[in-house]
């Protein structure tokens, strides 16, 4: 071992460009007993189904157990792609068991997509916000991440044309776009009808493959849903990644991606070396769900349970924040993203917080050009009511002594900026899902507070 020290070891040279995760960094904070974390955007376990997966275990495994002890086929179980096409159809999905492969995660997914579509130095674009498992996934494999400003509804489809422009003008076009349609990871924006049609028109113009990450859509607390970046695309241009990991559990590590049957053989030759098969144990436990209706049922039941947690940290917010602050109503998934005033930066904020043993994750890292410094995301779905209440206004205590107190400008700090780059400027944000309804308060002009 000690050769190391002598001969050190020599890694990839694009690794330098992969952070580590911040949220993975902060759930080590969050280990400690009497933190109260609104940091990890994992689902609640009081609500994961053990019940239900005991019985199908207890009930499946003498009939199935050969099939489910044993390795599978590369695409999964056919009986479970069969169900997930006939499901896929009454949202307008026309899938055939061709179309779709079982992954382990949805993150094997977006892994697959840059194995598939990027060699190292090619151009992959994210949102700027956005989840940093997919700007990750490019980044393992050499590419260069550039970021498209996201406003309060999701990624703004006239920057990324400009920047395809330039970027085509360059010699240097666009592979893969990466989109979390529905309630995005972090900032909760949904992405209109209008701007799904414009993306979906800029694949098949610019040649790119859009890769729609979508583990948050079956959980939607107001409205109703619109179709899938794959419902419009006619040219076999967009990946679906669908995810078990929020609704029946992320220890399945069962996800499912929908693609041109061409893509998906790709994708399974990839798999292939990968790690064989997903497996099996777990595909069987999904299938239970299917086989016996359980998993529509259920997930009405994870609706009221997090819209009711959505609910509680919307009221706290209101009660103990600053009217400085402005934040999004998050309409579904787990997150509400929170701006803070410009001069005031999430990271010492967290500082601040964890003096009063509250987490939380700050904004900047979800941006690949390191901007975002002013915002931060709050997770409701792990908290139960008391400490959704108690952090908040923990937090808010906390945001008002930072706020108080003099500090340095926001400029950025030399050295700290990764190697990527963003389009332009994020635009201004606008208050996310249905207005609210203005409060009045004497001397205050609610039209003008945003969220
Ligand atoms: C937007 C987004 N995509 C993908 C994932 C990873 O999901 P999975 O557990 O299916 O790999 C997450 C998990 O937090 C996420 O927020």
């Amino acid at each position: 071992m000690s050769d190391t020290e002598t001969r050190p070891l020599r890694f990839a040279p694009h690794l330098e460009r992969l952070p580590p995760s911040a949220i993975r960094e902060i759930c080590r904070l969050v280990a400690q007993p009497d933190l109260r974390s609104l940091a990890g955007g994992w689902p609640d376990p009081a609500v994961f189904p053990t019940d239900d997966v005991r019985r199908i275990l207890d009930e499946d495994l003498p009939r199935h157990g050969h099939q489910a002890l044993q390795y599978g086929v590369t695409e999964g179980l056919i009986e479970l792609r069969e169900i997930l096409a006939r499901e896929a159809a009454r949202e307008g999905l026309r899938l055939t068991v061709d179309h779709l492969m079982l992954t382990h995660g949805s993150q094997q997914a977006m892994d697959l997509t840059a194995a598939a579509f990027l060699d190292p130095g090619d151009v992959a674009i994210v949102g700027c916000p956005t989840y940093m498992g997919g700007t990750g996934a490019f980044a393992t494999v050499g590419a260069e991440v550039v970021g498209v400003p996201v406003d309060a509804e999701g990624i703004d489809p006239d920057a990324l044309h400009r920047r395809l422009r330039t970027l085509a003008a360059r010699r240097r076009p666009a592979r893969v776009v990466y989109v979390i349609p529905n309630f995005q990871n972090p900032d909760g924006s949904v992405l209109p009808l209008e701007r799904r049609r414009a993306l979906v028109e800029l694949a098949d113009r610019y040649g790119f493959v859009i890769l729609e990450d979508d583990p948050y859509g079956a959980l939607r607390y107001d409205g109703a849903p619109l179709p899938s970046l794959a419902a419009l695309d006619t040219a076999g241009r967009v990946i679906l990644a669908r995810s078990f990991s929020k609704t029946i559990s992320p220890g399945l590590r069962m996800a499912w991606v929908a693609a041109a049957p061409p893509v998906i053989r790709q994708l399974g030759v990839i798999k292939q070396y990968r790690d064989s098969c997903s497996g099996n144990l777990a595909q069987q436990v999904v299938l239970g769900f299917f086989r016996r209706g359980l998993f529509e049922p259920y997930l009405e039941r994870l609706r009221v349970h997090y819209r009711a947690k959505r609910d509680r940290m919307l009221e706290a917010l209101d009660r103990h924040f600053p009217r400085t602050a402005r934040w999004n109503r998050a309409t579904g998934g787990f997150f509400v993203w929170i701006t803070l005033p410009d001069d005031l930066d999430g990271e010492a904020l967290l500082q601040e917080a964890l003096r009063r043993k509250v987490a939380f994750v700050p904004g900047r890292p979800f941006h690949c050009d390191g901007s975002g410094r002013n915002t931060i995301r709050l997770s409701f779905s792990q908290s139960d009511d008391a400490s959704i209440d108690a952090a908040v206004a923990d937090l808010g205590a906390a945001l008002r002594d930072l706020a108080a107190r003099p500090r340095p400008s926001l400029a950025p700090v030399p050295g700290t900026k990764p190697k990527t780059r963003t389009a332009a400027k994020r635009g201004p944000r606008r208050a996310a899902g249905p207005a609210r309804k203005p409060k009045t308060r004497p001397g205050r002009k609610p039209a003008g507070r945003r969220r």
